[in-house]
């Protein structure tokens, strides 16, 4: 039988989230998708309207599918998590069941289980004030968003997850070195995020059966990036001194993330893989 995944953190055909469900459609696989509530009408209207047709073209010359698009907020884990102003708050209101135990459930419901879970979302208020200048609640916010909301997931999805499941994120190498301009606290989020895939990487291992990596994409200008602001000067930069001088796709990221979820993986958990035209391993630019 074929995988089922579950992508969240897919808004538009921008991102990573949009290529990785790509790249695992291309391989057979059944897509699920939770879109950030806000986001959610424009682009189920957009989807609809044709507007991610030509996008959505895989290999075989057919048209992704996405079986089922659930409302998603990661920030909460139950209703009663969620403060009345969002409760009401006109975006919110017209969808039901979106913090994270709620689409859990729901996925329980209408499918039983799923083998992929793919984490593609962060958010960081703050994100264009140097950490030193970030409130706590801004820092507080990144985490939340961006690292808590990966543990969350794997707390509510793990267990209708297959054995032999895999699970992904997506992080970036401000976690490790020194990018100034990622800031408000994104650059603690992602350096929580790598710890917790090897900490999770052995709780879910024993638990479950399941795989846990986390990719450390190279720079694309996705809607996220574009908003922090340096995002085609981070691009041109790769393209300058990465041992690999070409312009990252997102398609390449996609492919890594379909590899690590495939069988072909099978012995691979805990590790952060780096898909960045190996920017990573250079010490200073040429
Ligand atoms: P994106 O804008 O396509 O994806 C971010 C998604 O997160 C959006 O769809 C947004 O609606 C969603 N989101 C935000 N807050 C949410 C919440 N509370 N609940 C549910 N969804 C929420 O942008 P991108 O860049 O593809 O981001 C995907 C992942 O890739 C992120 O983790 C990002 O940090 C990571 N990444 C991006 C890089 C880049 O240069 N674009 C480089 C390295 C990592």
């Amino acid at each position: 039988r074929g995988k089922r995944a579950f992508i969240a953190g897919v808004a538009d055909d921008h991102g990573y989230g949009w290529a990785i469900a790509k790249s695992l459609a291309a391989a057979g696989a059944e897509i699920l998708v939770g879109t950030w509530v806000p986001a959610l009408n424009i682009f189920e209207s957009n989807f609809r309207r044709g507007k991610f047709d030509e996008s959505r073209v895989l290999p075989d010359g057919s048209l992704m599918k996405i079986t089922k698009v659930y409302p998603l907020d990661a920030v909460y884990d139950t209703p009663e998590d969620v403060p009345e102003d969002v409760k009401t708050n006109k975006r919110y209101a017209g969808s039901s069941k979106w913090t994270v135990k709620e689409v859990a459930e729901s996925v329980k419901e209408d499918f039983g289980s799923i083998d992929i879970l793919v984490h593609s979302l962060a958010n960081g208020p703050e994100v264009s004030k140097p950490l030193l200048e970030t409130s706590r609640y801004g820092y507080l916010a990144a985490i939340s968003a961006s690292s808590y909301s990966y543990v969350s997931l794997l707390q509510h999805f793990a267990p209708i997850m297959n054995r032999g499941g895999a699970t992904i994120s997506l992080t970036y190498i401000a976690s490790e070195r020194i990018i100034p301009g990622y800031g408000g606290g994104m650059s603690s989020a992602k350096a929580a995020l790598e710890s917790d895939t090897q900490v999770l990487a052995f709780e879910a291992g024993r638990k479950h059966g399941i795989r846990v990596n986390t990719i450390s994409a190279g720079p694309l200008r996705s809607r996220a990036a574009k908003a922090i602001g340096f995002i085609d000067m981070m691009i041109d930069y790769s393209s300058e001194n990465a041992p690999l001088q070409k312009e990252l796709s997102a398609e390449e990221v996609g492919n890594a993330a379909a590899f690590l979820a495939s069988p072909l993986a099978s012995a691979i958990t805990g590790t952060v893989l780096y898909v960045d035209n190996g920017l990573n391993a250079m010490g200073v630019g040429v």
